[in-house]
């Protein structure tokens, strides 16, 4: 057994991305405990992380915007090294319709995070930002100095003013240490099968559409557009494997725990520098899980930008993170989670 690198707060540890990043802190001697109202999440995770780690990850279900709970948490589970902050909610098409919820939500549970981490002198905190706070960039790839453009969603706003919120708390001489992280397209799932991504309902996002198409869950994939100025019309994402993202939040926890200077926040890019078209994904999926899809081109989707990939480079020479995995690897391990899905779903004959 390594080291013991102290007890870490992960809000929406239940969560696609909380979740991995809950396995990768265990693995690198943190002591993980899970916040989660499972609002958006099944308690099967905890199952699965179980599973991968040989024992049971501490788990609260609470809402990070019930301050009272969150305090008596933060007592009982002292001293805490630092905080992951997942918990929001983050479907752009469902801001759109209810704007009220995604304020309350993602910039409420962080204004009450920070005034718990205050009241109980915790002052690490890496912080789930996302890819979307700079709108459609003007030149590619983007990187931290990137000016952000107006938000296409409230889901973009929340972020772009969660951002800012940190920052006038770092203003305000809170002895607060943030690393942002600024997420491209998280994709693919753990190697062994036993945690990825588990939508709730008719996907939004492109893999799990394509998995549970290949899986004859969905009858096509619809490729929105393929009149864009991309090489082959689709639209050019930077799709990063969800392990390589959890990665760099433990590397970001290290690099706060190493910085003297507070307050302090930084932001950085956390994708792989390189971008793939919605038609490039869908031939590393069929090379990755030997399975032909299903898809026609259909019309453009509202809110859609064109392109956008990362300049990493900050995350490489200040926290020591590069992407390692590539599409077809996140492809194939995307495929194996879902088919993994469909075993357990389908009764045992
Ligand atoms: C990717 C590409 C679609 C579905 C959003 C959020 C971002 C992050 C990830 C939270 C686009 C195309 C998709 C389909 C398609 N979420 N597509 N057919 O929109 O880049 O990012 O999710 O952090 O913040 O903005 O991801 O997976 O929805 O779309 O052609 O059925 O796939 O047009 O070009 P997006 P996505």
């Amino acid at each position: 057994m390594g080291i013991d690198q102290g007890k870490v707060i992960v809000t929406g540890g239940a969560g696609f991305i909380g979740s991995h990043t809950v396995v990768e802190l265990a693995l690198a001697g943190y002591t993980p405990v899970i916040i989660d109202d499972f609002s958006n999440a099944e308690r099967s995770v905890l199952d699965g992380l179980a599973s991968i780690l040989g024992r049971e990850v501490p788990c609260h279900a609470v809402d990070c915007n019930d301050g009272e709970r969150l305090n008596e948490l933060f007592a009982a589970e002292g001293p805490i090294r630092g905080v992951i902050h997942f918990a929001a909610f983050k479907s752009v098409g469902e801001s759109v319709h209810s704007p009220l919820k995604y304020y309350r939500n993602n910039v409420g549970s962080l204004t009450t995070l920070l005034e718990v981490m205050k009241a109980h002198d915790v002052w690490d905190l890496v912080f789930s930002s996302s890819c979307t706070v700079y709108g459609q960039p003007d030149t590619l790839p983007v990187t931290e100095d990137t000016p952000m453009k107006e938000a296409e969603s409230p889901y973009g706003r929340t972020k772009q003013i969660c951002e800012e919120l940190i920052g006038d708390v770092v203003k305000a001489e809170h002895p607060v240490r943030a690393a942002v992280l600024r997420y491209f397209n998280p994709i693919g799932a753990h190697p062994s099968s036993e945690i990825g991504e588990l939508p709730i309902g008719t996907p939004d996002n492109l893999i799990p559409f394509i998995t549970q198409t290949a899986a004859g869950i969905r009858d096509e994939l619809i490729v929105f557009g393929d009149s864009y100025a991309t090489a082959d019309g689709s639209c050019i994402r930077d799709y990063i494997h969800v392990v390589d993202l959890a990665k760099a939040h433990v590397k970001a926890l290290d690099w706060l725990a190493r910085k003297e200077k507070r307050p302090a926040q930084e932001i950085f890019n956390i994708g792989t520098g390189s971008g793939a078209s919605v038609l490039e994904v869908i031939e590393a999926f069929e090379r990755a899980s030997q399975q032909r899809l299903a898809y026609r081109i259909g019309p453009r989707r509202e809110g859609d930008i064109e392109q956008i990939y990362a300049n990493a480079d900050k995350a490489e020479q200040v926290l020591n993170w590069k992407a390692d995995c590539g599409l077809e690897e996140a492809m194939r391990d995307a495929w194996n989670w879902q088919v993994a899905l469909d075993r357990k779903s389908k009764p045992v004959d």
